[in-house]
């Protein structure tokens, strides 16, 4: 059997302690193949950001083992965990870090920043992601200067300018129009079909209808899960 590139086994995250605790993922099983595109849904409050933020590193559980390319990533320290996000991971989350001063092309280049890639080249790579997200000719504009929507496309431009074999999405395509959502799903196509793996959560059913397969997650746990052809 060959491993796979996301392995989460009796996932639990408990939110506060004593009468105020809150099991937010009560066992979560869950397996996802490298260059496998997956959609995430599910009611409000089911557990789907708690489970992304986990998947991301960002987050460790109380129980259970994630692991990683194989590697046990779910009682690391939160240093080792920084640097696994910054060398694999991709985030569109809403309102995720966009730096309220930067310009488009300065908030794109950052985590190539942390990467050490820097001048023209990080311009030229920010300048290209901008372009697919169809915002190169605001690349001059601060984020106060710019629609949700855009800030949106700007979150993309970030999470795929470093080219990351993992790419996590919640909602991405939440506050968009329908024809921005469709630009954004194509972009999620090309990563997909260049390689990376991609994990979105979404609670519309056509945008989940792009995804290889689709897990339905009820109160903190898999309720059930749907492969397309
Ligand atoms: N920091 C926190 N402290 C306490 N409870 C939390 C915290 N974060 C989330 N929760 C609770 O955990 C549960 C799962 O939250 P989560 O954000 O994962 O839901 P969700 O499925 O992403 O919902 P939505 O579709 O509304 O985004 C909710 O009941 C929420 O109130
Ligand atoms: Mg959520």
């Amino acid at each position: 059997m060959t491993q796979a590139q996301l392995q989460l086994k009796d996932i639990r995250k408990v939110y506060g302690k004593g009468d105020a605790a809150f099991e937010a993922l009560k066992g979560i099983n869950l397996a996802v193949e490298k260059n496998e595109y997956i959609a995430i849904t599910g009611r409000s409050g089911s557990g789907k950001s708690t489970l992304m933020h986990i998947m991301g590193c960002l987050d460790t559980p109380t129980s259970g083992s994630y692991y990683l390319d194989g590697e046990d990533v779910s009682q690391m320290s939160d240093n080792a965990l920084a640097k696994i996000r910054n060398k694999k991971i991709g985030f569109v989350f809403q309102a995720f870090n966009l730096l309220p001063h930067l310009n488009l092309m300065e908030q794109v280049m950052v985590p190539m920043y942390y990467a050490g890639i820097t001048g023209a080249t990080a311009r030229k790579r920010a300048m290209d992601a901008l372009d697919k997200v169809g915002l190169s000719a605001k690349w001059h504009r601060l984020m106060t200067q710019i629609s949700g929507g855009e800030m949106q496309r700007v979150a993309i431009a970030r999470a795929i300018v470093m080219e990351p074999s993992l790419l996590l999405a919640d909602e991405p395509t939440g506050n968009l129009d329908t024809a921005t959502s469709y630009q954004i799903l194509d972009i999620f196509d090309d990563l997909h079909r260049s390689g990376s793996t991609i994990v979105m959560v979404t609670h519309e059913m056509d945008v989940a209808a792009r995804a290889q397969r689709i897990v339905y997650i009820k109160d903190g746990l898999v309720e059930r899960e749907e492969t397309h052809a």
